[in-house]
């Protein structure tokens, strides 16, 4: 399998520049942003759990996390890879990757991480906040969510980078500046 991580802060083009990514390379795009969105929606017992974590921008519980996983895993055999977006976000997270991917003797090539500013994605947010009103998208929380970044996942760039599969990929530009480089990166 060919499993790619789209890493960076939040509003940094994770989202936007994955799809595009799993489209050209034929690989499943997995959000666990969205995923979790989507259970909150539903209101399910999961999404009930992670309803208020999210609102604030605090990380979801790891074990929650590796639930997803698993069923990500299982419900998507045969895939050629996966595109990672959002995920991982802490050691616990990345380990448990590993582990599972292990299992399928898999694992992951390359982490691309978006290079992005913090006035450039609180920008992008608040202009997101206007059309899409995205709960976590208001400036409170936005400052808490660059702050779990820094603190909780930017430590496992260091992580990848010590297996050599660390690729920074500038994240301001065009969305097909940034695809290019991201494309580049990837080979
Ligand atoms: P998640 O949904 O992953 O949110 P996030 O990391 O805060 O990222 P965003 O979705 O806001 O931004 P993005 O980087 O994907 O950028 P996008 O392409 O959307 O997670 C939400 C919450 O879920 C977390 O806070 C946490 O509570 C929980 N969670 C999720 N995964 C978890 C995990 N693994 N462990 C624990 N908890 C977890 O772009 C943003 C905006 O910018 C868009 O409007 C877009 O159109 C625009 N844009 C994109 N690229 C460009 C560009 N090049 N130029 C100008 N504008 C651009």
């Amino acid at each position: 399998m060919f499993n790619l991580i789209i890493f960076g802060p939040p509003g940094s083009g994770k989202g936007t520049q994955s799809v595009k990514v799993a489209e050209k390379y034929g690989l499943k795009h997995i959000s666990t942003g969205d995923i979790l969105r989507c259970e909150v929606k539903a209101e399910s017992e999961l999404g009930n759990k992670v309803k208020d974590i999210m609102t604030t921008g605090e990380l979801v519980p790891d074990e929650l996390l590796f639930q997803i996983l698993i069923s990500v895993l299982e419900n998507n055999k045969g895939v050629k890879g996966f595109v990672f977006d959002g995920f991982p976000r802490t050691l616990a997270q990345a380990l448990e990757l590993n582990k599972r991917l292990k299992a399928e003797n898999s694992e992951v090539v390359k982490a691309i991480s978006l290079e992005v500013e913090d006035e450039e994605v609180v920008d992008r947010l608040l202009k997101r906040a206007e059309i899409e009103g995205r709960k976590d998208d208001n400036k409170k929380t936005i400052s808490n969510r660059l702050n779990v970044y820094k603190k909780q996942t930017s430590p496992l760039l260091n992580f990848y980078d010590e297996r050599g599969r660390l690729c920074p990929v500038h994240g301001e530009g065009s969305i097909d500046e940034v695809f290019a480089d991201i494309c580049k990166a990837v080979g």
